[in-house]
């Protein structure tokens, strides 16, 4: 049986009431509150970096926060987010020249790792650091943008992902991030996710609380449960 996990993307929160949203989406059951950083340059959008992580931490918000880089040299920002309280940091492997040296630096500042892998890239691109992570992070979205739709071929990724992981027995979570709604997420958990980033698909929900709910149902209705 595997860990199902779900973080809520802040993307898509209101933020001029972020702490409650926040405090909402982790009473309504989420385990993560997931962290988008855009820099205007790996993809074509501005969105926040630690000083928010930082006042969040300040204000008493304890939720774990999985810290999504999507920038050039992500090793600049490694060490500001460790002492901002963040608890995982996921990068795109394309962004830095020294992917392995990027692993070891959030490792050595307490946190978890992660890598993600755009809709375009293949999963050759990252199965030589499968030993170094605990989150692979498939996009089934190119990055930017909270609200886009899901690309239906990242089924057949996060499958051949599921295979790669259960062969060689690593405990990695296994994440799919874009376009995740109650609409699609029993296939994508059929196909072998156990990580689902969530953002649009909640923050504009009636109810967080009852949303989670079925989400996690139509979770357990696939095989992963
Ligand atoms: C896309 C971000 C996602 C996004 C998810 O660039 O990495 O985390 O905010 O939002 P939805 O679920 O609305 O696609
Ligand atoms: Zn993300």
């Amino acid at each position: 049986m595997r860990k199902i996990q779900i973080s809520a993307s802040i993307l898509a929160a209101d933020f001029s009431k972020l702490g409650e949203e926040i405090e909402a989406a982790m009473k309504a059951g989420v385990d993560w509150i997931h962290f988008d950083v855009m820099d205007h340059h790996f993809v074509p959008n501005l969105s926040f970096g630690s000083v928010v992580c930082k006042s969040l931490r300040k204000a008493g918000v304890t939720a774990p926060i999985d810290v999504h880089l999507m920038v050039e040299k992500p090793e600049q920002y490694i060490e500001s987010f460790a002492k901002a309280g963040a608890n995982l940091v996921t990068f795109h492997p394309e962004t830095t020249g020294d992917v392995l040296g990027c692993l070891h630096h959030i490792r050595s500042h307490g946190m978890q790792t992660g890598l993600a892998l755009n809709p375009d890239r293949p999963l050759a691109e990252i199965s030589k650091y499968l030993k170094s992570i605990d989150l692979l992070l498939l996009m089934s979205v190119f990055p930017g943008f909270a609200g886009q739709s899901f690309i239906e071929n990242s089924l057949e990724k996060i499958a051949q992902a599921r295979q790669l992981i259960d062969e060689k027995r690593l405990p990695i979570a296994l994440g799919i991030d874009g376009g995740i709604k109650n609409s699609n997420i029993s296939n994508v958990a059929a196909a072998g996710a156990d990580f689902f980033v969530i953002g649009s698909g909640l923050f504009h929900a009636q109810d967080y609380h009852q949303h989670i709910q079925d989400i996690r149902e139509k979770i357990s209705g696939g095989r992963a449960t």
